[in-house]
């Protein structure tokens, strides 16, 4: 059975490994999960088999930043989203990205958000989460000011909105 928590410090470790063997991108520092679970402004919820972390999900209620037509409005914006290789296609990631969901609806934000590598959009590979996205709803907005940098190369990054029922 998956049981959904808070991250608390004992999961850093957890944490860590889950950013680094199952997360596409470059792996955050331990600041910066330290940070996760020490700054309130920040969430982590954590999926468990057996008390152990085998998913995660981070948002911050945030402003949308300039240039954005949004700019001035809040949404929660999903940092990381992961679960790891073996426990996929059961429902646990779209599970964590509803405790998400769940929060935007509280906080009263219009949107929730997310951006994706432009390498992760690609049409037939099977890393392609925009298709993953989409069957949660979300749908491409626009490319991010700032491209990613990641091993040497610059990539395009897409914001991907939920955008809440009227
Ligand atoms: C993306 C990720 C979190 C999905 O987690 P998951 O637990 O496998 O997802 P779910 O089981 O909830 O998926 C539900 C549905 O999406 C489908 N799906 C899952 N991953 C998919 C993918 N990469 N591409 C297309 N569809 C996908 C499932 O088949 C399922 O479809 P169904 O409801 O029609 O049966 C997981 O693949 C992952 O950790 N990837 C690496 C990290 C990453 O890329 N994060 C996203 C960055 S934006």
């Amino acid at each position: 059975m998956t049981d959904f928590r808070e991250a608390v410090m004992g999961d850093l470790p957890h944490l860590q490994n889950l950013d680094l063997k199952g997360y596409e991108q470059q792996p955050e520092t331990m600041d910066w999960w330290k940070s996760v679970i020490t700054n309130p402004s920040m969430t982590c919820v954590v999926a468990c088999q057996n008390q152990t972390p085998i998913g995660m999900v981070v948002w911050t209620h945030q402003e949308f930043q300039k240039p954005s037509p949004m700019s001035g409005q809040t949404t929660v914006h999903v940092h990381k989203i992961c679960v790891q290789k073996g426990f996929r296609y059961r429902g646990i990631g779209s599970s964590l990205m509803a405790k998400a969901r769940k929060e935007t609806y509280r906080l009263k934000c219009k949107t929730m958000s997310i951006s994706v590598p432009e390498y992760q959009c690609i049409s037939d590979d099977p890393d392609n989460v925009s298709q993953w996205l989409h069957k949660l709803g979300f749908k491409a907005d626009s490319v991010l000011p700032v491209p990613l940098h990641l091993y040497g190369k610059n990539y395009d990054q897409y914001l991907f909105l939920f955008e809440v029922p009227k």
